[in-house]
């Protein structure tokens, strides 16, 4: 648990961190990137922090890699890569520095540990977990097993190491679809997101799809009534969902993919209005480069990637805390199941 006050006293006594607007104007480039969605009064809040993070990750030879739902001032002002869930995994293993600074939850650290694990890997709260993560241990999936024998478990990155090491094979939102259409069983186990399971599931009508009952609880509280009431009120906007949500939301949408998907629609289709059936930084993080798109509401918040912040990712780095680590040998399960996902997933092309 974070005590907050001595990590603000204990900073204050080590880097200036008042609010500065002549080092705002003087980071006027780096806030062109997020001036639509950030006030220049927030902007002279956080450049104080943007430029010490920025300054001691030269200092520690640190890379940030901070995931799609971060909030504008991390992904612009001191994220080195950007990215949906693979993307991230795949840059773990192509990290050169020391160490690895995860912006996002906990399961992506410790993919990132896992995949790395000579790197010292750090999250700024270990309490960014994710309740699809939460939803399920290594016995449910010996439990899958018992219910389905001979069928093949593919599980979402979204879960601990121990459960992706008693897996055969991971998936994110961007390859579960092929994934799943790549295992030679009819029959598929996927875990632990119903909802990932039941969209992948009508994608590739040709295997018999069964799943654990997770949920995420971003996702889980859009409905199909909403996006169609919103449609009817809001004709001309363009509705783009992530596939956690539900299948009847996924399916009133007018695109559904991986969060970087999302982006990669987006600025491709570049269309008048969007909403983004997700969480809300996916749409602060686009607003500025994608002047021509009016981003509409409503959209839901992570409280788990919310507790990744500027101030935590200083303590984070002045302190090296806190140390990612996995067990060695869950780690070698796990680095398995990751990395015959992201192996097929570059034999396929994605
Ligand atoms: P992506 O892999 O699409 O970035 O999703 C990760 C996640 O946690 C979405 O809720
Ligand atoms: Fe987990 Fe959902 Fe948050 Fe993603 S948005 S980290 S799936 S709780």
């Amino acid at each position: 648990m974070f005590d907050l006050q001595t990590m603000r006293d204990q900073l204050a006594a080590h880097y200036d961190l008042a609010p500065n607007p002549a080092l705002a104007q003087e980071m006027s480039e780096t806030y062109a990137t997020m001036q639509r969605v950030i006030t220049p009064m927030d902007w002279a809040i956080h450049a104080p922090y943007v430029a010490a993070i920025n300054a001691l990750k030269k200092e520690r030879n640190a890379v940030i890699l901070a995931h799609n739902y971060m909030t504008p001032e991390i992904y612009h002002g001191v994220a080195d890569v950007v990215g949906d869930s693979l993307q991230l995994a795949i840059e773990a293993t192509r990290v050169e520095a020391d160490v690895i600074v995860q912006c996002g939850v906990h399961f992506m650290a410790e993919t990132s540990k896992i995949l790395s694990p000579d790197k010292i890997v750090l999250i700024p709260d270990l309490e960014a977990g994710c309740s699809l993560a939460e939803s399920i241990t290594a016995e449910g999936i010996a439990e899958m097993r018992r219910r389905y024998p001979g069928a093949p478990v593919v599980t979402y990155v979204n879960t601990t190491a121990e459960v992706k090491a008693a897996s055969d094979i991971c998936c994110t939102s961007s390859n579960a679809a092929q994934i799943v259409s790549a295992m030679e069983s009819d029959t598929v186990i996927m875990t632990p997101d119903q909802y990932l399971a039941q969209n992948v599931a009508k994608d590739v009508p040709q295997k018999n799809v069964v799943w654990w009952e997770g949920s995420c609880i971003v996702h889980e509280q859009y409905s199909a009534k909403d996006l169609r009431e919103f449609r009817e009120w809001n004709p001309g906007t363009r509705l783009i969902a992530h596939p956690e949500c539900p299948p009847d939301v996924v399916a009133e949408a007018d695109f559904s993919g991986s969060t970087s998907g999302i982006i990669k629609y987006v600025t491709e289709e570049k269309p008048e209005k969007a909403l983004l059936i997700t969480e809300c930084s996916m749409a602060s993080n686009i607003s500025d480069s994608l002047p021509e798109v009016d981003f509409v509401g409503p959209c839901n918040m992570c409280p788990y990637m919310k507790m990744i912040s500027l101030e935590k990712i200083l303590w984070s780095l002045h302190t090296m805390s806190e140390p990612v680590e996995v067990d060695p040998a869950v780690a070698a399960g796990a680095r398995q199941a990751v990395q015959k996902m992201i192996d097929l997933s570059q034999k396929l092309g994605i």
